[in-house]
């Protein structure tokens, strides 16, 4: 409770702390009432062209995998639906906090950004894959899974000594070391945001469970798939920074998900050719 309540100052104290766009929160209501038509997710964009410029570089973009091209917003939802029109508008928009540098975590402009997508694609092709429900919603999850990185980047940049001792002296791990110096994880600090932008309490879990998925009681697969992509985007090299010295795949995240070592094997290639497209990436 006092961690908590010491949590909820912090990200009260944070200057610049991100607020959740209201275009976000808009696409939110518009994708979940039944009589909405795709006529209204273009009104709503029709004002922001940089936005819906994004937005249709992602629908065009390999991982979507329309072979002809989507050139309107209209177009956009009839062809790839309300929930996917939902996630690239959210990625589109929450994904611009993301491309800054954070020195505290040795990762370089855009670096945080990419690994998040790397995740978020990862996460929707193993939930497809698995047939898991609603797909989109772990790609949503993987797109804000480190969102406390962004409020802690600025307390770690001043005790980052201490932090790179404790790892490399100590042999602590990432977690733990950001434990011990500022009192909390940035999986709990973005549990805390994701709280604060009324998310979801399933994505809400997730992001804190992302490296304890254990420890998740709403959607546990939904956390254990997370954590299996945040490993597999490291492995692959997506933002590693001083938090992605250590990866590993919890037991318990491969039982949930039913995955096994050869399993990921074969999702590596084959989400490896979805990230070969660039438009996934550099949209910002
Ligand atoms: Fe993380
Ligand atoms: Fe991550």
């Amino acid at each position: 409770m006092i961690l908590a309540l010491t949590l909820e100052k912090l990200i009260e104290s944070v200057e610049d702390m991100p607020s959740l766009p209201q275009v976000v929160t808009e696409i939110i209501r518009i994708s979940e009432d039944p009589n909405s038509t795709p006529q209204d997710v273009q009104k709503l964009l029709a004002q922001d062209q940089v936005l819906t410029a994004k937005i249709l570089r992602l629908a065009n973009s390999s991982f979507y995998g329309f072979a002809r091209r989507i050139n309107t917003i209209t177009e956009a939802t009839i062809l790839l639906g309300f929930q996917t029109i939902r996630s690239i508008v959210f990625a589109a928009s929450v994904g611009n906090f993301l491309t800054k540098s954070l020195g505290g975590y040795q990762l370089d402009q855009n670096e945080l950004w990419k690994h998040s997508q790397a995740v978020a694609m990862t996460s929707r092709y193993i939930a497809r894959q698995k047939r898991f429900k609603n797909p989109e919603i772990f790609y949503t999850a993987g797109i804000i899974h480190d969102i406390g990185k962004l409020v802690l980047n600025q307390y770690l940049q001043e005790d980052y000594q201490k932090v790179l001792s404790l790892i490399y002296d100590e042999g602590y791990d990432f977690l733990k070391a950001e434990e011990t110096v500022l009192g909390f994880n940035h999986a709990q600090t973005g549990m805390k945001l994701a709280e604060k932008w009324n998310l979801p309490p399933e994505m809400v879990e997730a992001i804190g469970c992302h490296h304890s998925p254990e420890e998740a009681k709403i959607n546990p697969t939904l956390s254990s798939v997370l954590h299996i992509s945040d490993s597999i985007a490291l492995m692959m090299g997506f933002g590693l920074g001083i938090g992605g010295l250590a990866y590993n795949f919890s037991d318990f995240a491969l039982q949930t998900t039913g995955i096994d070592g050869q399993q990921i094997e074969n999702i590596l290639p084959a989400v490896t050719d979805l990230m070969v497209d660039k438009s996934s990436f550099e949209i910002f």
